[in-house]
């Protein structure tokens, strides 16, 4: 059995998905509302609790040898959560945790990078047997602006378009995520876990325009602008001043990263943009 933290958020579906073919998991929820779809998804336990409580994740560790630890996205608790996590994980006895931090830790000056290599830190030094799993950017990122892209030809993201990004495919990585779970040799492993290309947003409206048929332009929406809308759909300032930061590093250095560790973990050639856009197309369109 192995425990999933942030279970019902983008990345710890993906994970439930793809390990559920593989071992029993548990997902670990703060509203058990939540359970119906993550049990459709493969779930076969649920557990209520709270990455800020470590007394409800020691419960939930019970009778699980593994941990999947996701901390929820830009959060500034992400060293508590995760120290709770390994003091729950110490206590329960697990023989593996895994920790989703991201690739590029060092960072530092994007915040979210700096707590995970903090927690990254907290683990190597926890006496646990652990496994970190540094993923870049995601290509899914495409998906709440794929409406746009198609209806008004428009690729827009709030960065240079010129600036080169190894996305990732997040099917990909939560294959890889389950292969280090499932086979025994990823014991005091840390792996980088980038995509195949470096693309620009130039580049990929070009791939999706030709999957789709029709122009489709790149356009980098201002910092102004991103704030305009967050701030309008109800984002804490604090979430709001992390992505602005965020994005402006983006800006600056666009995110590269070699795809050696996940095509070695994938045992094949992980996806490319053009297999995510003509996958994407074809399941909208059945
Ligand atoms: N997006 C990317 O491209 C990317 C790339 C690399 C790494 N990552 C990392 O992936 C991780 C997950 O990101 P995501 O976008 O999938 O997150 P997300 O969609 O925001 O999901 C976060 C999940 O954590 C749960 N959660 C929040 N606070 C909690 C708490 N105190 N106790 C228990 N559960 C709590 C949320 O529960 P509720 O449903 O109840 O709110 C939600 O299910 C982040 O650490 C991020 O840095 C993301």
């Amino acid at each position: 059995m192995i425990l999933v933290t942030g279970a019902n958020g983008k990345t710890g579906r993906a994970m439930i998905r793809a390990l559920a073919r593989h071992r029993p998991v548990r997902a670990l929820v703060r509203d058990l509302g939540q359970a119906g779809e993550l049990r459709a998804l493969g779930a076969t336990d649920i557990a209520l609790g709270d990455m800020g409580d470590t007394g409800s994740l020691q419960t939930a560790l019970d009778g699980a040898s593994q941990l999947l630890h996701i901390g929820p996205a830009m959060d500034p608790n992400e060293v508590q959560y995760t120290t709770n996590a390994i003091e729950a994980a110490k206590a329960a006895g697990v023989s593996q945790f895994v920790y989703y931090s991201v690739m590029h830790p060092q960072r530092r000056e994007i915040r979210h990078h700096r707590l995970k290599l903090e927690a990254e830190e907290h683990l190597i030094g926890s006496g646990l047997a652990y496994t970190i799993l540094e993923p870049i950017r995601y290509m899914q990122h495409l998906d709440p602006i794929w409406p746009r892209v198609v209806e008004a030809g428009v690729h827009a993201m709030p960065f240079s378009v010129e600036q080169k990004f190894n996305i990732a495919d997040l099917a990909d990585l939560a294959e890889a995520a389950t292969r280090v779970v499932v086979e025994p040799d990823h014991l005091y492993a840390t792996y980088e876990l980038a995509g195949p290309e470096a693309l620009s947003q130039l580049d990929m409206a070009a791939i999706i325009s030709k999957v789709i048929g029709r122009d489709v332009r790149a356009e980098a929406v201002t910092l102004e602008a991103l704030e305009r809308r967050v701030r309008a759909a109800g984002l804490s300032e604090d979430r709001i001043e992390q992505m602005l930061n965020m994005n402006r590093h983006y800006d600056q250095h666009g995110f590269r990263g070699n795809p050696n560790t996940l095509r070695m973990l994938l045992g094949r050639e992980p996806a490319t943009f053009q297999d995510y856009v003509e996958r994407k197309a074809a399941e909208l369109s059945a």
